[in-house]
C-alpha cells in the first residue's frame, strides 16, 4: 500500500496537483496560520460565521478526500485546511495523525470511522460531516459517547440516485452492457429479429423495498415509463405520497408481487443480506432485481446463483459488499449490469452534497441548529 501523507492545501501556482489534478485554485484564508484548537468552551472562532473569523480565529477542518473543485474552494475559503492523503482507504493513523488539532473532519463513504478510530481521535474534533447520505461507515454510538456532532447529506443526492436506479432497471432489463460489448468488439453484423431480446419495463410491477426519498424518487420515475409500483416500508406513506402504490407489509408480499425489483433501504443488522437465497425464492421467475442503495443488502453466492439458475433474468449493481472489491463471479456473468458506485456521481449533486455538509458545519460552529446532524 502507498505510504499515506497529509499536506495543507496550498494555492499551487500551476493550477495542477502532484497527481496530475486540478488544485484549489482559491486562496487559502488560513494558509499558515499555524492555530491548534484550543479545548473547552469559548474556543477561538466558535460561535462565528466562518465569514466573520479572522485568519487567526479560522477552524481547522480534515478533508479526507478531494472534493470537486467548486466544494474545495469554499472549504479553503471557511478553514483552514488538513487534507489527507487521496489514497480510498483511510487509515487509523493516517486518520489520528491528520486530525491532530482539527475541529472537525469532512469523510466520505468508504472512510471507516469505527469505535475505535472515533475513540482515538484528538480531543479537538468536534463535529464529522460525511459527504454523503449513508452513515453505516461511521460508530454513531462511538461519536456520541465522545461528544462528536455528526451529520450528513440527505436530499441532495436523491435525483442523482433515482436515475441511476433507473438506469440499472433499463440496463439489466435491455441488456444493455452486452449490447454496448457487442458493438465495441466490431463483430455486430447488423439488425436481427431476436438479437438480444431483453424484457420491457411497460407495464410490469416494480417493487421498491424502503420508500424514502430516493426510494419514491425511483416510483416517480418508473411511473412514466408504464410501471405499477409496489412497495414495502417501515410505515405506510398513505396518501398523496403513495402516489397510488400498492403497498405491502412484508417483504415477501413485496417480492412475490414484484417482476423487477429495487432496493432502496439503508445499511444495518436489519437489512443485511435482505435480498438472500429465501428472497430471492420469492420472486416470481424472471424477475429483475437492482442495488443503488449498500452492498450490504445483498447475499452475493444467492444472487450469483438464481442469476446462474435463470431464476432472476438480470441484475444491475451499483454498490457492492466490500468495495471495491467486486465479487468476481459477476465478472462473469452476462446478465448483470455493473456500475461503480455512481449513484450520486453527477456535477450537481456532489456540489450540493459538498455545500451542505459545510452548511451544517457552519451552523455547528455558527451556535444555530445544524439541520441534519444524526448525533
Ligand atoms: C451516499 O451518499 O451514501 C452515496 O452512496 C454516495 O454516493
Amino acid at each position: 500500500m502507498a505510504a499515506r501523507t497529509h499536506k495543507r492545501l496550498q494555492p499551487e501556482p500551476t493550477g495542477h496537483d502532484d497527481r496530475g489534478g486540478r488544485v484549489l485554485s482559491a486562496v487559502n484564508a488560513g494558509q499558515g496560520v499555524g492555530w491548534n484548537g484550543a479545548k473547552g468552551a469559548g474556543r477561538k472562532g466558535e460561535g462565528m460565521t466562518a465569514q466573520d473569523r479572522t485568519a487567526s480565529e479560522r477552524l481547522r477542518l480534515l478533508v479526507t478526500r478531494r472534493l470537486p473543485e467548486m466544494v474545495m474552494d469554499r472549504i479553503a475559503r471557511e478553514y483552514e485546511v488538513q487534507l489527507a492523503d487521496l489514497a480510498p482507504d483511510l487509515d487509523d493513523r493516517v486518520l489520528w495523525e491528520g486530525a491532530e488539532g482539527c475541529d472537525a473532519i469532512l469523510c466520505a463513504p468508504g472512510d471507516s470511522l469505527a469505535a475505535a478510530s472515533i475513540a482515538n481521535l484528538p480531543g479537538s474534533v468536534r463535529a464529522l460531516a460525511t459527504y454523503s447520505v449513508g452513515h453505516e461507515h461511521i460508530d454513531l454510538e462511538a461519536a456520541r459517547s465522545r461528544g462528536i456532532a455528526v451529520f450528513h447529506t440527505p436530499g441532495v443526492l436523491t435525483d442523482a440516485t433515482a436515475e441511476v436506479a433507473m438506469l440499472l432497471l433499463l440496463g439489466a432489463a435491455r441488456r444493455a452492457w452486452e449490447g454496448q460489448a457487442l458493438v465495441r468488439s466490431g463483430k455486430w453484423a447488423g439488425w436481427e429479429p431476436t438479437q438480444l431480446l431483453g424484457r420491457t419495463l411497460a407495464g410490469k410491477r416494480l417493487g421498491v423495498l424502503g420508500m424514502g426519498r430516493i426510494g419514491s424518487a425511483v416510483a416517480l420515475r418508473a411511473r412514466a415509463f408504464g410501471m405499477e409500483i409496489h412497495y414495502c416500508n417501515r410505515k405506510r406513506l398513505g396518501n398523496p405520497s403513495e402516489g397510488g402504490a400498492v403497498f405491502h407489509s412484508t417483504p415477501r408480499e413485496l417480492f412475490s408481487n414484484s417482476d423487477f425489483l429495487t432496493l432502496h433501504c439503508p445499511a444495518s443488522e436489519a437489512t443485511q443480506q435482505i435480498l438472500d437465497a429465501r428472497s430471492i425464492g420469492w420472486l416470481p421467475r424472471g424477475a429483475v432485481v437492482v442495488n443503488s442503495a449498500r452492498g450490504s443488502l445483498v447475499d452475493d453466492a444467492a444472487l450469483i446463483a438464481a442469476l446462474r439458475s435463470g431464476h432472476l433474468a438480470a441484475a444491475g449493481l451499483d454498490v457492492y459488499e466490500g468495495e471495491p472489491a467486486v465479487n468476481p463471479a459477476y465478472l462473469q456473468l452476462e446478465n448483470v449490469y455493473l456500475l461503480p458506485h455512481l449513484g450520486s456521481a453527477t456535477v450537481e449533486a456532489r456540489n450540493a452534497m459538498g455545500h451542505k455538509a459545510l452548511d451544517n458545519l457552519a451552523a455547528f460552529f455558527g451556535g444555530s441548529e445544524a439541520p441534519n446532524r444524526l448525533v
